[in-house]
């Protein structure tokens, strides 16, 4: 069963100690439960942030089904994020995908054989300007080709 960590739980109760309303805290608090569950969130992880900021479960999976950087299922160590959006497509995000994939031998979204990686497609990350570009943790790396963005992977552990 799925617990926050005490660290993790008093990061959610400072959170709803911020808003208003309750329900302005279950964003940030879903980043927190995606945190410590290795990288997705599933019902326990719900159920969990339910307990702690005493609101209903159905509050919490609403915004949990609304929003894209939430996963849905388990993730590799490094979450590759490629935009697709106008500025990345038509500077060849759908090319740069399709070479990750193959290159690791995964469909998007599944994770690769050895756990390290999980390629999904979002949308604009907010640095066309740079396109086509990916976002993998808190990192962006922008100005892609299919090898450059390879390279990228190949190097990190
Ligand atoms: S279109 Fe890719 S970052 Fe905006």
């Amino acid at each position: 069963m799925f617990q926050l960590s005490s660290e993790g739980k008093e990061k959610v109760l400072s959170e709803l100690k911020r808003y208003e309303s309750k329900q302005s805290a279950v964003l940030p608090a879903l980043y927190i439960g995606q945190k410590e569950n290795n990288g997705h969130i599933n019902a326990e992880v719900i159920k969990e942030l339910s307990r702690v900021m005493d609101i209903p479960e159905s509050q919490i999976n609403e915004v949990f089904t609304f929003y894209t950087m939430y996963n849905k299922q388990k993730i590799g160590k490094h979450h590759v994020q490629v935009c697709r959006t106008l500025s990345c497509m038509l500077n060849g995000a759908e090319e740069l995908t399709a070479h990750l994939c193959k290159e690791l031998n995964v469909k998007l979204n599944e994770v690769t054989a050895d756990g390290r990686f999980t390629v999904s497609e979002v949308e604009c990350l907010g640095s066309c300007g740079t396109a086509p570009m990916m976002q993998i943790g808190d990192q962006y790396y922008e100005n892609l080709t299919p090898e450059s963005a390879m390279n990228l992977l190949r190097g990190m552990k």
